[in-house]
């Protein structure tokens, strides 16, 4: 060992021992739980902000920042804009983003984050206008090969390449992907698209002006491959609490679902996505300044400490027989199966140990079901809240006209993608009675059978 790193230790020792003299020994865990680890940026208690407009992009580990503001809105009696008739779960998704898709006892929000093809004009009229905007975006080779799989059964550009192969697209991806198709938005430049950009259009002037635009609107845009550096940008950016942005990762691929990609792809990935490239460049970019900006050591140390909070949050749900990660057939309560892209992709969600209900540490049941559960059905439960919150407040309107677009809503969607979880939720006693506090479900279920 260097004289050097002998002194520095012995220093380290030294200054352990005083700062353990100094608090009367009673150094411990609370210490360690301080909220605040980067200095907060602004130098007065700010309340916290409550008005953001999340925009959901594909494939980017947004279900889980979806989860994550689901949960605050329901702690914080926020108001969720979620999508009507005759929307699924998502707000008609390819379309481009129109207020007549958000549900009408949804109105006027403070949160917005279902899956949209981004329309600034529109949010603005929708949103208050302090609203703060955010999205997420994924490294384009990791990104599409994600997309190649998990919608090749959906999207025809993909379908049509002999074998499912990935290389084989890329070699001349011209020959399989036609832009006006449907579902072709998942073969080119799908954050571009979801970002209400061209997909298109890959002119380099187009490009830039597209980037300087996206950074004008949005006060944060998320990296996936740097996801917790990124939650700790969020919480500072809205003033929030660590305990705010705790996770649980949501809607993952088995490792058998990734393909590898081989040396030259990523390129040529690159290339086919330009837009998508430029996005990514420029915003790894700018995140990498911001946590520059607020200290890469004490993000590093707030990471840390999300991450054992994380911890303690399951112990205290689940106790020391954490969530397994389970195939969706495998998981026994259909609440928190995920959907599923096709028989070739497994996407993998949680069982809920069976004695949850004795949490350890007391917390209760219904959150730690929520921070798990799939987004298709915690947009049904916001549904139901919310549908019965209006209801309340607007006693004078008769039943069958404010349940109508509720009854449609989810006739389409069963129709859809979701048949077996909305026929549970409509014939037998839903969700919202199994995990308790939304007493009246019940009966809203029954009279939407006849
Ligand atoms: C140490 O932890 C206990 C409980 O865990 C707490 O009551 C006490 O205030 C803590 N002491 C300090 C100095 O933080
Ligand atoms: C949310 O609303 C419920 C019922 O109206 C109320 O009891 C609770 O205190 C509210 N919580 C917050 C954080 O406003
Ligand atoms: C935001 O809206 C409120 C009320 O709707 C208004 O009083 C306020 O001036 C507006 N603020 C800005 C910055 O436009
Ligand atoms: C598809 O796979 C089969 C069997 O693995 C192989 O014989 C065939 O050449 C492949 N086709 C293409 C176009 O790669
Ligand atoms: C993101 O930016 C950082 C800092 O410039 C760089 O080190 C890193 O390699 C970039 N990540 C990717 C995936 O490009
Ligand atoms: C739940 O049950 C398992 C065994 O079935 C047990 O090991 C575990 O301690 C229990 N957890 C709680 C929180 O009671």
């Amino acid at each position: 060992m260097s004289q050097k790193r002998k002194i520095l230790l012995f220093l380290v020792a030294i200054s352990s021992v005083s700062l353990f003299l100094h608090h009367g020994g009673h150094l411990n865990w609370t210490m360690e739980t301080s909220p605040m680890v980067c200095p907060s940026t602004s130098p007065t208690p700010t309340p916290k902000h409550t008005s953001i407009a999340f925009l959901k992009t594909h494939k980017t580990a947004s279900s889980t920042v979806q989860n994550i503001l689901f949960r605050f809105a329901e702690r914080n009696n926020l108001t969720v804009a979620l999508p009507g008739y005759p929307c699924d779960h998502q707000f008609c998704y390819p379309h481009t983003f129109n207020n007549r898709f958000v549900h009408p006892h949804t109105v006027p929000p403070k949160i917005i984050t279902s899956h949209m093809r981004f329309n600034r004009a529109e949010l603005l009229r929708l949103m208050p206008n302090d609203t703060i905007y955010i999205t997420i975006l994924r490294e384009p080779a990791s990104m599409f090969e994600s997309l190649f799989s998990y919608y090749n059964q959906y999207c025809l550009s993909f379908k049509r390449v002999p074998n499912g192969s990935l290389e084989t697209f890329l070699e001349n991806p011209w020959s399989y992907y036609r832009p006006e198709e449907k579902y072709a938005v998942y073969a080119r430049n799908t954050l571009t698209y979801d970002l209400g950009g061209d997909k298109d259009q890959t002119d380099p002037m187009y490009i830039r002006n597209f980037v300087a635009e996206v950074d004008r609107v949005f006060s944060l845009v998320m990296i996936a491959e740097y996801f917790d550096e990124s939650l700790i940008l969020l919480r500072h950016l809205l003033g929030w609490e660590l305990e705010d942005v705790l996770y649980v990762k949501l809607n993952m691929r088995t490792s058998t679902s990734k393909l590898s990609l081989s040396s030259g792809l990523p390129a040529k990935i690159r290339a086919w996505n330009s837009v998508d490239a430029a996005l990514y460049d420029h915003f790894n970019a700018s995140l990498w300044r911001k946590l520059e900006d607020l200290g890469v050591g004490c993000v590093a140390r707030e990471v840390q400490l999300l991450q054992r909070a994380t911890d303690r949050l399951l112990r205290g749900c689940f106790g020391s027989n954490f969530p397994q990660l389970r195939s969706a057939s495998q998981i026994k309560n259909k609440n928190l199966r995920p959907w599923q892209p096709s028989s070739k992709v497994a996407i993998v969600g949680y069982e809920l140990p069976s004695n949850i209900s004795r949490g350890s540490r007391g917390q209760s049941q219904d959150m730690c079901l929520k921070l798990i559960m799939p987004e298709v059905q915690y947009t049904h439960l916001l549904q139901h809240s919310e549908s019965l919150r209006y209801r309340r407040k607007h006693p004078t309107r008769t039943p069958m006209q404010t349940l109508r677009p509720a009854i449609s809503t989810l006739h389409q969607q069963g129709r859809k993608d979701h048949k077996e979880t909305l026929e549970r939720s409509i014939t037998s006693p839903p969700l919202g009675a199994e995990i308790g506090g939304t007493r009246g479900t019940q009966q809203v279920s029954k009279k939407q059978t006849t």
